[in-house]
């Protein structure tokens, strides 16, 4: 954004404020990516540009699919300055509208996601062609792409301007990027990953690239992706964990997990103890002594201590998926005390991830890590190393541009 004189250009937005809805009234729940797109909004408005926001919210079909009216009020709201809700995307209406703003002022089109070429994953030329793309286009001077929650997703309104317009990212995806580039890049070390949550297929390819890459030097595991390398490593966990596991865990996932292990098992620490539900109290006990008939629902205070202990003397730390069901109070000390010790550490810090970003709320702790990402699936596809098609995009327009300079 810095290298645009953005003064009463018309700017298209893109951004991520998909929200978690109340069942029922449909109403936002969890505003957080509203909040943090308002440094880009603000600073777009206060610069004088004419800005044109476009955004999505559930897909058709699903339950939280619906208008953005709510959305642009609420940006009113952050704003303290009126943007405009209009109920068309690209027809005479929108761009009526479009064309009557004056600099400075700022308004939102319809949920995007009305048009299937929005579910289709094409490329950025080919999107390019769509109607959408070109009428919008033809009345604005910039494309700003703030919506790293999607940058996963190559969609029409994501990828598809940056072919056609000069394009820029927006001051959270920098954010983001930057963030996300201090703990990969060049982390200050130690370098420790605490992964958790529930989808272990995930956690074991994060866990070979981050360790063969040097990135991390010890990965923490915690949660399902704990008991899934315990078993990998021969524990039997008892009838009720083995059953929650065994959704994920096929032959090739208990494979590449004793492979990790073989490998890199120095660099994995595992739960020496845990936590099972004996039909509603927490009762804690060593790994050794399973299996147990009650399911795992946390790790144990041995392991929290010595986790802890790796945590706070860490150069930077990165968190992804709770330690156990922090839902339940009882349940809640593993992923509590290991994000304590996170945030009372020296480290460069970020978490990122639905559940562990709310838990982080819950704690009272979400202001106190250096960074807290608002990308859920676009963060897991950063953290495997995979590409990121708004990104790439972004780079693409960015060498267009350039090219076009040098040869002028
Ligand atoms: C998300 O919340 O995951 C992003 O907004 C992308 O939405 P999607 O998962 O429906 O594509
Ligand atoms: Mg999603």
């Amino acid at each position: 954004m810095d290298d645009f004189d953005l003064r009463g250009m018309t700017v298209i937005l893109r951004v991520d404020i998909n929200c978690p809805l109340r069942q029922g009234t449909m109403q936002i729940g969890d505003d957080n990516r509203i909040k943090q797109i308002m440094p880009t909004l603000r600073e777009l408005v206060e610069k004088q540009a004419k800005v044109v926001i476009i955004a999505h919210q559930g897909r058709p079909g699903d339950w939280d699919y619906c208008s953005l009216d709510q959305h642009a009020h609420l940006l009113s709201r952050y704003l303290g300055k009126k943007v405009r809700y209009v109920d068309d995307l690209y027809g005479d209406e929108a761009l009526d509208a479009i064309r009557s703003m004056s600099p400075g002022e700022a308004l939102m089109l319809k949920n995007v996601r009305e048009l299937s070429c929005e579910q289709d994953k094409k490329g950025m030329d080919e999107h390019a062609q769509e109607e959408m793309v070109q009428r919008l286009a033809s009345v604005a001077d910039l494309y700003v792409s703030d919506a790293f929650g999607a940058a996963h997703r190559s969609h029409c309104s994501l990828v598809g301007f940056q072919a056609v317009l000069p394009s820029a990212a927006g001051r959270l995806m920098e954010k983001e990027l930057n963030a996300l580039s201090s703990v990969f890049d060049e982390p200050r070390r130690p370098c420790i990953f605490v992964l958790g949550g529930s989808k272990f297929s995930d956690s074991i390819k994060v866990i070979d690239r981050v360790l063969t890459k040097k990135v991390a030097d010890f990965v923490i595991l915690v949660g399902l992706s704990a008991n899934a390398f315990l078993k990998a490593r021969g524990v039997d966990l008892g009838q009720d964990s083995e059953e929650i596991l065994s959704k994920e865990f096929t032959p090739e996932n208990l494979e590449a997990a004793k492979v990790l292990l073989h490998e890199r098992g120095e660099h994995i620490l595992l739960p020496l103890d845990v936590a099972v539900d004996q039909e509603g109290t927490r009762l804690d006990l060593m790994v050794d002594d399973l299996p147990n008939d009650f399911p795992i629902y946390d790790v144990g205070p041995r392991s929290i201590e010595m986790f802890c202990d790796v945590i706070e003397n860490a150069g930077t730390v990165f968190m992804s998926g709770p330690a156990g069901v922090f839902e339940r109070e009882e349940f809640s000390i593993g992923t509590r005390r290991l994000m304590e010790a996170a945030v009372r550490s020296e480290a460069y810090t970020v978490i990122g991830g639905g559940h562990t970003v709310s838990a982080a709320e819950n704690f009272g702790l979400y202001s106190r890590f250096s960074y807290v990402s608002t990308g859920g699936g676009a963060l897991e596809t950063y953290l495997l190393g995979k590409t990121m098609p708004v990104v790439e995009a972004l780079k693409a327009a960015y060498r267009r541009e350039q090219g076009k300079k040098r040869s002028i």
